[in-house]
């Protein structure tokens, strides 16, 4: 699937199949979320990736909007820097918004199916995860095969209308 058709057939999968992704395949959505690009070329991230089955169990618990986790094949945890400063988490979190991006896009052209969940609890995450004090657990993206059907590119999307967000010149 080329760059296009992975956008247009990206979406939140939620439910997935029980087959794992290939490790191969899980390399090659890694690779593109560490080919990122950040503010200052900083990188404020790591990823840490989880495929057991009791792991995932265990940190779906940090949010009831993280349950998906749990039946994933495997959840990449997006690991950054921990700070009170507004406009540095700011910079952080556009940063982290583009790699989880990345990851998504990958894993549509790979047939992969992903789905973000935020972390409320973040001692249990870091628990699960082990990732040092002054870091947090920013965010999960969930990976598997879509358990109803494939993704392909969506025609109609449940978004605002086109000419209404598109400003061409002046608002
Ligand atoms: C910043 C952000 C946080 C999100 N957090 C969650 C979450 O905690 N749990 C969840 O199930 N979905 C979460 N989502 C998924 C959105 O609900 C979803 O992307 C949106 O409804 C659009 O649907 P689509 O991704 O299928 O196009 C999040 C999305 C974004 C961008």
């Amino acid at each position: 699937m080329d760059a296009l058709e992975a956008i247009r057939s990206r979406r939140n999968v939620r439910h997935f199949a029980d087959r794992p992704v290939s490790a191969a395949d899980l390399d090659t959505i890694l690779d593109a979320a560490w080919r990122t690009p950040s503010s200052r070329n900083e990188q404020r991230w790591d990823f840490v990736v989880c495929t057991e089955r009791t792991q995932l169990q265990n940190l779906a618990l940090v949010w009831s909007g993280a349950r998906h986790v749990a039946t994933s094949a495997a959840t990449v945890a997006l690991v950054a820097p921990d700070t009170d400063d507004t406009d540095l988490m700011g910079s952080i979190e556009y940063d982290l918004g583009q790699a989880t991006m990345s990851i998504m896009i990958a894993a549509a052209a790979l047939g992969v199916g992903s789905a973000h969940a935020a972390v409320r609890d973040q001692e249990h995450a870091r628990e699960v995860l082990g990732f040092p004090e002054d870091r947090r657990c920013a965010w999960l993206v969930a990976l598997g095969y879509p358990a109803d059907r494939p993704l392909e590119p969506i025609r109609r999307p449940n978004r605002r209308p086109f000419d209404d967000v598109v400003h061409r010149g002046r608002w």
